[in-house]
This record gives C-alpha cells, structure tokens and sequence, in this order.
C-alpha cells in the first residue's frame, strides 16, 4: 500500500493499492451515521458494510450521467434529512467519476459541508475524477455546471474493482493515465511502451504503478493550484477539443476517447505550428492505437461540423474571454500553451482527425 498526499485546501491521503473494505470500516470509526451512495448498476458489486459503531445507510442513484442530476441531489438530501444526518457524519461515494462527483457535491452542500470519502471504481475515477475535489452535478443543457470545490477526507484506491470492467471503459482510463505521461511523468510512457490494452489489463502490478504514477501527478498540480487558475490547466491536454467533440458526438464517445482524439489534435497542432516534432505526434498516435483508443473522429464527422466545433472550443470554461488557449506538449514532461492561434492552422489540425 502507498499513500499520496494531496495538499489543497485541507491536506488528504489518497491511498493506493489498498483493499478497501477494511481500510474504509477503520475510518468509519467513531462515526454515529454512514451513509453509503452507489449507483444501481453495481449493487452486485458492493457488498454489504458493516461497522462496529456507526449505523450504516445505503442509498443508490441511477447509473452514469443521468445519475449526476439536482433531482438526484435533492432526493440524497431528503434521505439524509429522513435519516437524521448531522454535521458529524459521514458519507462515501463508491463508484465512477458520475457516482463520486454526485456524493462529494451532496457532502459539499449538505449542513454547509461534511466529511466524505471517495471510492473509486473505475479506471477514470481513479486517476482523475475522485482527486482534486472538484465535485459537482450536471444540469439539463450541459455537463458539469454545477459545483462546488469539496477535498475529501480520503480517497481509497483498491485495483482490483477494475476486474469486472469492460475493456472500453478500462481503455477511457487510460487515455487519462497516457496524458499524465506526456504532461509530467514520461515514465508512464516508457512503462507502456510494448504493451497492449490486453497485456496491461492482465498485469495488476502494471496497473498499479500507473495509477500511482497518474495520482501523484494529479495530486502534484491540484496541491499547487486547487482553484485551477494556471498549472492546473495543463491537466486539460486535450481536453478543449476533447470537450467539443464528446458533446458534438451526443455522449457516444466515452470522455477518455474524447480526450485520446483530442490529445491527437493538439499534437497535429503542436507540430503543424512548429511547436513539436513529428516523432511526439507518432508517439501519441502509437500508444493511444495500442490502447484500443480512438486516433482519430467517428465517421459521422465531416468538415461541415468544424464551425460548431470552433465555436464550443470558444466558449469551453477553460478558455480566457473567447480566446482559445491550447495546453500543449513540446516533447513529454515540457508544457506550454498556445494561445488564439490561427484559425487556418486549427482547420489543418481537423482535418488531420476527421476519419
Ligand atoms: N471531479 C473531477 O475532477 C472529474 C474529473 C474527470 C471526470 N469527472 C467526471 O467523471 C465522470 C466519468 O467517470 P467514469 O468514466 O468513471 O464514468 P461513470 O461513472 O459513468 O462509470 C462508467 C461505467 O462504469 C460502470 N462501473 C463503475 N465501476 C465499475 C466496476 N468496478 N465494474 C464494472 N463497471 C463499473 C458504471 O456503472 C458506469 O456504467 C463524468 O461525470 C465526469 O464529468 C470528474
């Protein structure tokens, strides 16, 4: 087991490598209620948790998106009401970045604030949506409009809940894990280098150290920049056109693949704009290939989509005023940005991932 600390607004351990059930009863300790927030999907998955002191309630919400709703929240917040939870208790969220994001919002906004513990079980949430304490819900027009900033007690990261994921849903992780690789960790990209989806799915020791390798990354810049004002930005590589493209694609693309295409893009980008060399392009396309993710945009993408497009990436909440900014990577580990560049230059890009 290893531990990373995430210094942010208040300090927290994310545990790695960890078997979660008993780590999770020891901090329940001294706790009058538990509340215990999972979607319906995986109830098989979790079983049932006991403590020695604490009265253990379970509430569950629709799978995925739909579940990350103000109607969810509201019906959490009742229940927690029904259930008589004070500003002592505690509540956990096991489950995706859709099941942690809803529990951390509940536990940021009910009494004000109380204590809660993410559990992760995907892929995805492991590595980037239960650190950082970014939670929040989604509204009927967009993704994520609704939020608050809420650091968890602690986050407990146990791999083995990966066995039952489906290959796609392990592949979307990790695009995340491959990004971290090539903003910060470049050893990522070596301890990948020669592996397959497959192989990295088989080998548990592998995937523990990426995801370490990914928490320590995420955990390093959210420490440094909770409130995402600047270094925190570089965890949006490929982000601004994976964003536009995931909603341009009404949700079909997973957002790990998003990101995978949109990483592509920007490399075109870097390249095209003499920023990088060719051989960073090849690397992103190789090892996103080998992954079994997406080098380029689905078939339905024509050149007719890019005005829609250019016009999300305007208004994506990382872009400054309508300016577009671009986190990009000269070679792994070195990041700068590249700010309102030119529009035909962004055209060539697209057309180098449309299908
Ligand atoms: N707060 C943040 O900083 C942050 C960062 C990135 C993403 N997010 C959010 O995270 C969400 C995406 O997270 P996700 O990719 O985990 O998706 P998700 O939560 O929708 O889960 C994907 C699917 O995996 C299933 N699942 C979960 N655990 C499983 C397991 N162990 N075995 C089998 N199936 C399992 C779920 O039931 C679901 O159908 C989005 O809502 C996104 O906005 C938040």
């Amino acid at each position: 087991m290893r531990s990373v600390e995430v210094s942010a607004e208040r300090s927290y351990q994310v545990h790695c490598d960890q078997e979660w059930l008993p780590l999770l009863q020891s901090l329940m300790r001294g706790r009058n209620k538990v509340a215990i927030i999972s979607s319906e999907a995986n109830r098989s998955l979790i079983p049932e948790v006991n403590s020695v002191d604490a009265q253990v309630y379970r509430y569950e919400v629709p799978d995925g998106e739909s579940g990350k709703s103000a109607a969810n929240a509201h019906l959490l917040w009742e229940n927690l009401h029904r259930d008589g939870f004070t500003r002592t208790d505690l509540i956990v969220g096991i489950g995706g970045g859709a099941v942690t994001d809803l529990a951390g919002f509940v536990a940021a906004s009910w009494l004000r604030g109380v204590d809660w513990i993410a559990i992760p079980t995907t892929l995805a949430g492991m590595v980037d949506a239960a650190i950082g304490g970014k939670t929040g819900i989604n509204t009927d027009k967009a993704k994520n409009l609704v939020g608050a900033f809420h650091s968890p007690q602690a986050v407990i990261i146990d791999s083995a809940w990966l066995q039952s994921l489906t290959k796609r849903d392990f592949a979307a992780g990790l695009a995340e894990v491959i990004k971290c690789g090539f903003i910060r960790d470049a050893q990522i990209l070596t301890l990948l280098q020669g592996h397959t989806l497959e192989s990295v799915i088989a080998d548990k020791e592998l995937t523990d150290e990426l995801i370490l390798r990914s928490v320590i990354v995420k955990a390093d810049v959210v420490s440094n920049d909770f409130k995402e004002s600047d270094v925190r930005e570089t965890l949006n590589y490929g982000h601004t056109f994976g964003h536009a493209i995931e909603s341009a694609s009404g949700y079909s693309l997973r957002h790990g693949e998003a990101v995978a295409i949109g990483m592509i893009f920007v490399a075109e980008l870097a390249v095209l704009s003499g920023m990088a060399a060719g051989d960073l392009l090849q690397s992103h396309r190789s090892l996103l290939a080998a992954m079994h993710l997406p080098t380029s945009l689905p078939a339905h993408f024509t050149d007719s989509e890019w005005s829609q497009l250019l016009a999300s990436m305007r208004i994506d909440k990382k872009a400054r005023g309508d300016v577009i900014r671009f986190v990009i990577v000269k070679e792994p580990g070195l990041v700068t940005r590249l700010e309102a560049p030119d529009e035909a230059l962004l055209k060539l890009a697209y057309e180098k991932v449309l299908p």
